[in-house]
């Protein structure tokens, strides 16, 4: 069994959402998963110890949230190459977070991203069957590609 840390943040719930949903997912798949915010995540040893990572944050400004950012330059001083990563993020209109988080997740810390590519929700379908269910298979996908 392996285990992931999916690591979130969220303003009004709407990603925490899927990160729970996700880390449903993960535990279908026969995997063991830590759910974290990214504010419980303080420093490098917070980070160790995962076979993968997925990470989700929303959009806001057309932007990632501050604190995402400042956990990305946290998340770079450890070696994840060629571990399994995944990002996540809920939207309303432009939705750049998610694709910002795993294009950073590819491109540098090398990590070895999930075919699905980035999930990326808008906000009135993450409370829906579908969106359950959209977060459940990614988070299987992710926990598949582990085994
Ligand atoms: C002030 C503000 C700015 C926002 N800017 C964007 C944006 O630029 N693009 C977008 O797709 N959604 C934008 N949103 C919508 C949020 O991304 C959306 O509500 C999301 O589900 C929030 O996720 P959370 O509940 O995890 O915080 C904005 C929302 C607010 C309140």
């Amino acid at each position: 069994m392996k285990k992931l840390l999916v690591g979130y943040v969220s303003r009004t719930g709407n990603t925490q959402k899927m990160a729970e949903f996700i880390a449903e997912g993960i535990r279908f798949s026969g995997n063991d998963v830590v759910l974290k915010k990214i504010a419980e995540i303080k420093d490098e040893k917070d980070l160790e110890g995962y076979d993968g990572y997925v990470f989700g944050g929303p959009t806001y400004h057309r932007d990632l949230v501050g604190s995402m950012k400042t956990f990305l330059f946290l998340a770079q001083k450890i070696n994840m190459v060629g571990k399994m990563g995944g990002a996540f993020g809920s939207y309303t209109h432009s939705g750049e977070s998610a694709q910002m988080i795993f294009d950073t997740m590819e491109h540098v810390y090398k990590m070895d991203m999930v075919d699905l590519g980035a999930l990326n929700l808008k906000e009135h379908v993450v409370n829906t069957e579908e969106g359950l269910r959209a977060c459940q298979d990614y988070g299987k996908a992710v926990g598949q590609k582990l085994a």
